[in-house]
């Protein structure tokens, strides 16, 4: 497991997802209602980027074919996707974001 610094916490915006690539990770962070999460940002379906898709109701609406992710537990929860993306530990610490992600 490695934890990094991944971001200020002033870089997020809510609502708004913010792309980390942390060696062969390539994370989505969401900043919703004043909770952090962390998805990864490739879409189970066809790689398209979380990051760049709308979130409402808790889930993330992926931009290219429209399914939508849960925030907290990266399961789809419309097609076509039908795997889930994994979830990542994010937290905030003295302004700053940081990432756990498994080596
Ligand atoms: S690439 Fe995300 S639903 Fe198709």
């Amino acid at each position: 497991m490695s934890v990094e610094k991944v971001a200020s916490f002033s870089d997020l915006k809510e609502g708004v997802g913010f792309r980390v690539d942390l060696g062969e990770h390539r994370v989505a962070i969401f900043l919703v209602d004043g909770a952090l999460f962390a998805l990864g940002d490739r879409c189970s379906h066809a790689e398209a980027s979380l990051s760049e898709g709308e979130v409402f109701d808790m889930e993330v609406e992926c931009p290219r074919h429209g399914s939508a992710f849960d925030l907290a537990t990266g399961e789809p929860r419309s097609l076509p996707a039908t795997k889930p993306v994994p979830v990542y530990r994010v937290w905030t610490e003295d302004g700053d974001v940081f990432l756990a992600v498994d080596e």
